[in-house]
């Protein structure tokens, strides 16, 4: 393991910075908001069988458990895990389920129609392998969407902001925190379509924020929705 992945995975652990390091953005985050836009962008029904990709502290799949939707969440972090279970709330019917697993290598036991991987760290991540990962979890014609941070708003960032630690790599489209060692992808939305396209998927629609507003220099997200077209058969 690298010592970038160490960081990472202390960084989302019990004594990492995580949580404290968004904590005002949390607090501020309206989450009757993201659902409203994960419904609308997945079309999203209460018989579907959904999947939160790092689904974190469950903020998410919990809330969509209170309107009535059956979502499990999978995640790395057996910190955050245990905090989703902890927030459930018990008099509802539906009960979102958690499950640790790296979103490299899910192997679940249910197969979904819908699925989406928000507010995405991508850090440390091989995204053509997740991507594969995904498809395999997923049933001929599901829908999976990616929320992605822009490559357009992190450059801007970096140009009007003076930074020590982070530096972007244009050859690799990384950005680098020295710090912690940590290299996050920032790929090009070029990028991401081959990678749909190799690993079963045809993409459906482009966003570039959570208002669906067209997807320009000017987006902070990078937002894509794929279709399930292929089933992956080789070994991942
Ligand atoms: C920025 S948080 C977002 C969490 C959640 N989606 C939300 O919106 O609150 C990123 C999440 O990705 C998880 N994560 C990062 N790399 C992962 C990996 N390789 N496998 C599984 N989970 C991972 C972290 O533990 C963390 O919960």
């Amino acid at each position: 393991m690298s010592s970038g992945v160490n960081s990472l995975s202390k960084y989302y652990g019990e004594f990492g910075k995580y949580l404290k390091d968004h904590d005002v953005f949390l607090r501020s985050a309206n989450i009757n908001k993201d659902i409203d836009f994960l419904i609308k962008a997945l079309d999203l029904k209460k018989s579907d069988s959904i999947l939160d990709i790092a689904s974190g502290q469950g903020r998410h799949a919990n809330a969509f458990a209170e309107k009535g939707y059956q979502v499990d969440g999978v995640d790395f972090s057996k910190y955050l895990l245990a905090r989703a279970k902890k927030d459930r709330s018990k008099k509802l019917k539906i009960e979102s389920t958690y499950t640790l697993a790296n979103v490299e290598n899910l192997r679940l036991e249910n197969k979904y129609q819908k699925a989406y991987w928000f507010f995405s760290d991508l850090a440390n991540i091989n995204i053509p392998k997740v991507i594969a990962s995904i498809n395999w979890n997923m049933e001929m014609g599901g829908k999976v969407l990616f929320d992605t941070d822009s490559i357009f708003r992190i450059v801007s960032y970096l140009q009007t902001h003076d930074q020590t630690n982070l530096i972007f790599d244009a050859f690799n489209l990384e950005l680098i925190d020295k710090k912690i060692n940590l290299r996050v992808p920032y790929p090009t939305l070029g990028m991401w379509n081959s990678w749909f396209t190799s690993n079963g998927f045809l993409m459906e629609r482009v966003v570039g924020n959570y208002d669906f507003s067209e997807y320009s220099i000017s987006s902070p997200r990078l937002i894509m929705v794929v279709n399930k077209t292929a089933q992956i058969t080789r070994v991942i």
